[in-house]
């Protein structure tokens, strides 16, 4: 198959290496890539939020399988567009991608399918959600409907902190559009963990878990970010809780979007609170995680190129999914400054020597080669992934790559891993 994926970061790079080496493989294509990716596949400068020139390149490249990476795209039709056109695509539809696209839609569905989740309501008007703030008890969370970057979710410790943050969403269109309508919800306490479930539209599978590190500091302090760092299996989730996680949330769920007629095919992504009365859904996500698929995909035995398309057309009764018996931990190398402003085009030495040691690989994500030099162009830059026996010797292998990259305009927390390995 000549094989297209869409996005340019790290969890692209993870997925062009891990399906590079598929039998199934004939040529591999990335829009837009990264300097990584283009190790691995000619990359193709397109927008990913533009459909029509989505379509036109997998016709001039004569492109059998399309592999959606980022949300966006997902969120935007381009799924449709692609089965519309006869190409078999991995991913869901516009509609079925409400589940992350839109947090009521999310929240609605788990009402319906009775999924544990925090308590809430649905809110258009400023007025009437900060009166549902003052009847309620503080720490609560106010969420922007929309797709917001990640960045529209506010876990008011007081209620003032709530009044203001429905004030910026609502008022101030900190979010644009995807503020004027919010989620208000209550606060849940736990460990977080990342679990991803395959589903070709009726049937699901377990895929794999892990845990990421939001923080952008060490100890998990400071702002939030898109993710500094995961690692895959989550120790803290046993073989008895991702039963329980099945039966009590994947399946439901799958069921009832077959039911409302907008049936899910691709990776679901359940971020979870595991609280003192179990696990609890935090959120929906309709793709892979950034940086979790760079420590979940080295430690996968089997075809990911055959089982992405087998779950893409519906035929997951073909697949049994085998791993490695090892652990993996991914470090994410950021420009200084993220998530807020940064310097842009700072060179990246030292990548030629990594690529020999062992226990190690380097994932790209806002890379840019330039006559043979790279640069960062982005805010998360690298994602340096270690395996191992356990998480220790796979943070071990990690933290010894990341210390040959010389950049010193870039920046890595140095505790990924220790919620698990202390
Ligand atoms: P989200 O963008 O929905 O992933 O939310 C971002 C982060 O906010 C999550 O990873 C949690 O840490 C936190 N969060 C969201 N909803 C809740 C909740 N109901 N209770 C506690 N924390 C939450
Ligand atoms: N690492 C969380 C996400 O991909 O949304």
């Amino acid at each position: 198959m000549n094989v297209l994926v869409i996005g340019s970061g790290g969890r692209e790079h993870a997925i062009c290496w891990t399906i590079s080496n598929s039998p199934r493989l004939t040529k591999l294509y990335a829009a837009p890539g990264n300097a990584g990716i283009a190790e691995l596949a000619m990359c193709l400068p397109i927008n990913v939020e533009d459909n029509a020139a989505i379509l036109r390149a997998v016709y001039d490249h004569s492109i059998d399988f399309v592999i959606v990476g980022p949300e966006v795209p997902l969120v935007n039709g381009l799924v449709d567009a692609l089965i519309k056109n006869g190409i078999p695509a991995f991913g869901p539809t516009a509609a079925a991608a409400q589940i992350e696209g839109s947090k009521g839609f999310m929240k609605d569905l788990c009402a319906r399918a009775n999924i544990p989740t925090a308590r809430y309501a649905r809110f258009t008007d400023a007025a009437k959600a900060k009166a549902y703030v003052q009847e309620h008890v503080a720490p609560i969370v106010i969420k922007a409907d929309g797709l917001a970057a990640g960045k529209g979710v506010t876990v008011a410790m007081t209620k003032d902190e709530a009044l203001a943050a429905i004030d910026a969403a609502m008022v101030d269109k900190a979010f644009g559009s995807a503020g004027s309508s919010l989620v208000i919800e209550e606060f849940m306490e736990g460990e977080e963990a990342s679990f991803f479930a395959l589903v070709d539209g009726t049937r699901t599978i377990a895929f794999a878990h892990a845990q990421d590190h939001k923080r952008a500091f060490d100890g998990d302090e400071g702002p939030n970010t898109g993710g500094m760092g995961a690692y895959s299996p989550a120790p803290i989730v046993t073989a008895a809780m991702q039963n329980e996680i099945m039966e009590k949330i994947i399946l439901p769920t799958v069921k009832q979007m077959a039911a409302d007629g907008t049936p899910f095919r691709g990776v679901l992504f359940a971020g979870l609170m595991l609280t003192a009365t179990g696990p609890r859904l935090i959120e929906y996500n309709a793709r892979f995680g950034d940086p979790e698929t760079q420590a979940m995909l080295p430690r996968l035995k089997s075809d990911l190129l055959d089982v992405l398309y087998k779950t893409a057309t519906a035929r997951l009764n073909e697949v049994t999914l085998e791993w490695h018996d090892s652990a993996a931990l991914c470090v994410v190398m950021a420009a200084k400054g993220y998530p807020g402003s940064y310097q842009k085009n700072t060179v990246i030495k030292g990548l030629d020597k990594v690529s020999d040691l062992p226990g190690s690989v380097v994932f790209h994500a806002g890379t840019l080669a330039n006559n043979g030099v790279i640069l960062a162009n982005g805010g998360r830059v690298l994602g340096v992934t270690g395996f191992g026996i356990t998480l220790k010797e796979a943070q071990d292998y990690a933290y010894q790559t990341v210390d040959c990259i010389d950049w010193p305009e870039g920046f890595c927390r140095r505790d990924i891993g220790w919620r698990a390995i202390k």
